[in-house]
């Protein structure tokens, strides 16, 4: 008895192993990325700056590009079509709800490339050169007052632009 008991939990586990064999066979992990897919997202630009690729523009040539891919969203100077695409003006201290907008909210230039690179124009994201990116960022910046159009934005004036709300965050990383 004992040993026939001992024979059939054998013979389960055996069953088990088989079965767990068969379906990881067919569970499909899918391919390994490649190295140039891996490029398309590995493209984060910290608040510091580093990440930011090689290139550059001025305000002044961002306007073209604002007006062909950005401006159906975004209107003609950055007010939006809802409080979501309102990209200039605002106000962090108004009695009611804040109006944020890169202008008024962003803390870094940076992050608005970064941004604009990942996720703009939303209907077509990474559809820019790094080049255009520049541009249309100056360009964001320019309609906000904080470049003028002609500032050549790189990867190095771009982290010494002190955008207005700077120190308007509170940093808790260290809070206990
Ligand atoms: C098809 C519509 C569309 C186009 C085209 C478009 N955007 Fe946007 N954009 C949006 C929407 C919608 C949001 C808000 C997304 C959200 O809140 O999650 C947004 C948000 C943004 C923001 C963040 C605004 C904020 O204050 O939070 C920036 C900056 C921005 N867009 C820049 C651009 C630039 C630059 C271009 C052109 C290269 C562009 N967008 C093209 C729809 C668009």
């Amino acid at each position: 008895m004992h040993r026939k008991l001992i024979r059939l939990l054998a013979l389960i586990g055996i069953a088990q192993i088989v079965f767990i064999a068969s379906s990881q066979e067919t569970v499909r992990l899918g391919t390994p990325i490649s190295e140039s897919q891996l490029e398309g997202f590995d493209l984060i630009v910290a608040a510091d700056g580093s990440g930011l690729p090689a290139g550059s523009g001025t305000a002044l040539q961002g306007k073209a590009v604002f007006e062909s891919r950005c401006q159906a969203c975004h209107s003609a100077n950055g007010e939006g079509t809802s409080g979501n695409t309102r990209l200039v003006g605002g106000d962090m201290h108004s009695a009611g709800n804040p109006i944020r907008t890169v202008g008024s909210y962003w803390p870094y230039a940076s992050t608005v490339f970064d941004y604009v690179r990942r996720a703009m124009p939303a209907d077509a994201p990474k559809s820019l050169s790094d080049i255009e990116v520049y541009q249309v960022t100056a360009y964001v910046l320019y309609l906000n007052g904080i470049i003028d159009q002609y500032l050549i934005l790189n990867s190095e004036t771009l982290t010494q632009v002190k955008m207005p709300n700077r120190d308007g965050f509170i940093d808790e990383s260290q809070a206990q």
